[in-house]
């Protein structure tokens, strides 16, 4: 039976105290709704409709640059949460199987609950994800019969008895989508808040004669962000399961508590990470390869027996292989460096390739843009770049070349060739003590 997933994420997120939607807020370098999309992701489905409304295009965007074929449903005015699945209506029509409702600013559920919640709708028509609230406030309790839920009253709803209970409601609900739909499009909206509540589909459906279940998961899976501060205590939480995973599949990394990863980060097992390393977006690290203290990369690949910092910073495009080293107060953008090569200290490589075994001298720049386009600098194999060399892109070192000290080579280098290019030094004995001689001088008579 296919699953659809319908992301509710038209919502203002007003508590956020930000123009950018909730859902766009960044968590482990992702906005929050790849997070839900990615939970998501465990259900297979076949279909994901994402309900958009405040910053609609811009939430539209980062659906679909998660997934291409995401359909895009609009809630123009935020009527309650029934009314934006209704939104998903359209997208639905002729599809055979489940709905799973989730949300956008919902990132942490796992793969065994979605599982568990799949696996109970067999024996109930409709399904919905409860947890035990620490503190229940503010959520909606759901109302047992022994094992069936009757149910689902909102705080704003309740009465004195059902405020008591403590099994709230997540949010979460499965169904047949036709079922769903027809259910969402009965929610009337005549409560304490005047909004059409998706949890009413509950005790309608009961009214029909169908079941509804309940399926339990760990409070901190359903963890919603309303606030900056509820996203940094996600961000903590990202960050200790991400460490542990890492320690856990052989990682070395003696002060995992400094060490930051994004959602997508790879390292290799027996790759060694020093504190102080931040991970951005789209990182793959070897095993075997050695991240020093104080290095930031994003969008790069280092391949095993690499070295990258300390103090090294690798933005998106700098692939490294085997056994490179990258030194401190390096930046790689959009370059590939050749197995063995060396760019050790106080470099800036950008839109380039360095050859195999190639060595870059302290202070190096390639020279890639010139105020309206970027360049490419290509450095063969085995050259011997002196330091403080300028290359002015577009620029060729031959394989084997060398530049003198202090160049600024703005020609090609042909293989095997020595370039120099700056100017001859004139030396005048003894000026220098003549110099300060008459300068301390004029000092004191002035
Ligand atoms: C909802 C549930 C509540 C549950 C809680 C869990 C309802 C009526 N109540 O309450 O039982 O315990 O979630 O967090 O469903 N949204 C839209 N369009 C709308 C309204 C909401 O897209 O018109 C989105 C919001 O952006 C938000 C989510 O749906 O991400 C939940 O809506 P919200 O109004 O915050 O519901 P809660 O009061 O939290
Ligand atoms: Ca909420």
């Amino acid at each position: 039976m296919p699953t659809a997933l319908i992301v509710l994420a038209a919502g203002r997120g007003t508590r956020m105290q930000s123009d950018l939607p909730k859902v766009l807020h960044p968590l482990a370098g992702a906005p929050l709704l790849w997070h839900a999309l990615r939970a998501g992701a465990a259900l297979e489905p076949a279909r994901s409709v994402v309900v958009v409304g405040h910053g609609a295009e811009a939430v539209a965007r980062a659906a679909r640059d998660w997934d291409p074929e995401a359909c895009i449903a609009r809630q123009e005015d935020p009527r309650g949460t029934a009314h934006a699945v209704l939104q998903a209506a359209p997208h639905l029509q002729g599809f055979a199987g489940d709905a799973v409702v989730l949300y956008g600013d919902t990132p942490f559920l796992g793969e065994a609950t979605l599982g568990a919640l799949a696996e109970a709708r067999q024996a109930a028509d409709l399904v919905v994800l409860g947890f035990e609230a620490t503190d229940p406030a503010g959520y909606g309790r759901l109302v047992m019969a022994g094992d069936r839920l009757e149910r689902i009253v909102e705080q704003k709803d309740a009465t004195e008895a059902e405020r008591a209970i403590r099994l709230c409601n997540s949010g979460v609900v499965c169904a047949d989508a036709a079922l769903l739909m027809d259910l969402a499009a009965a929610v009337g909206n005549a409560n304490a808040a005047g909004e059409y509540y998706l949890t009413d589909v509950v005790a309608i459906a009961r009214d029909r004669g169908l079941t509804a279940a309940v399926v339990r998961c760990p409070e901190a899976e359903t963890l919603g962000i309303n606030t900056r501060a509820e996203l940094a205590a996600a961000e903590a939480a990202f960050q200790r399961h991400a460490r542990a995973a890492a320690l856990q599949s052989g990682v070395r990394m003696p002060g995992p508590e400094t060490v930051f990863f994004a959602f997508d980060t790879a390292v290799g097992g027996g790759a060694l990470v020093e504190p102080f390393v931040v991970f951005g977006p789209g990182v793959t690290v070897e095993t075997d390869a050695t991240i020093r203290a104080f290095s930031h990369l994003e969008g790069c690949h280092v391949s095993r027996g690499a070295t990258v910092g300390p103090f090294a910073r690798l933005r998106p495009g700098a692939e490294l292989a085997e056994d490179v080293r990258i030194g401190n107060f390096v930046e790689v953008k959009n370059a590939l460096v050749g197995e063995g090569a060396k760019v050790n200290h106080l470099t800036y490589v950008g839109d380039a390739s360095i050859g195999e075994g190639a060595n870059i001298g302290a202070g190096t720049v390639t020279c890639n843009y010139d105020g309206v386009a970027k360049h490419r600098t290509e450095i063969g194999a085995h050259a011997f770049v002196g330091s403080a060399t300028m290359l002015v892109a577009p620029v060729r070192l031959g394989a084997g070349a060398m530049t003198g000290s202090g160049s600024v080579i703005t020609d090609d280098v042909p293989d095997g060739a020595l370039a120099v290019a700056r100017a001859r030094q004139v030396t005048k004995p003894g000026l220098a003590t003549r110099l300060m001689a008459r300068l301390r001088a004029a000092r004191k008579e002035g």
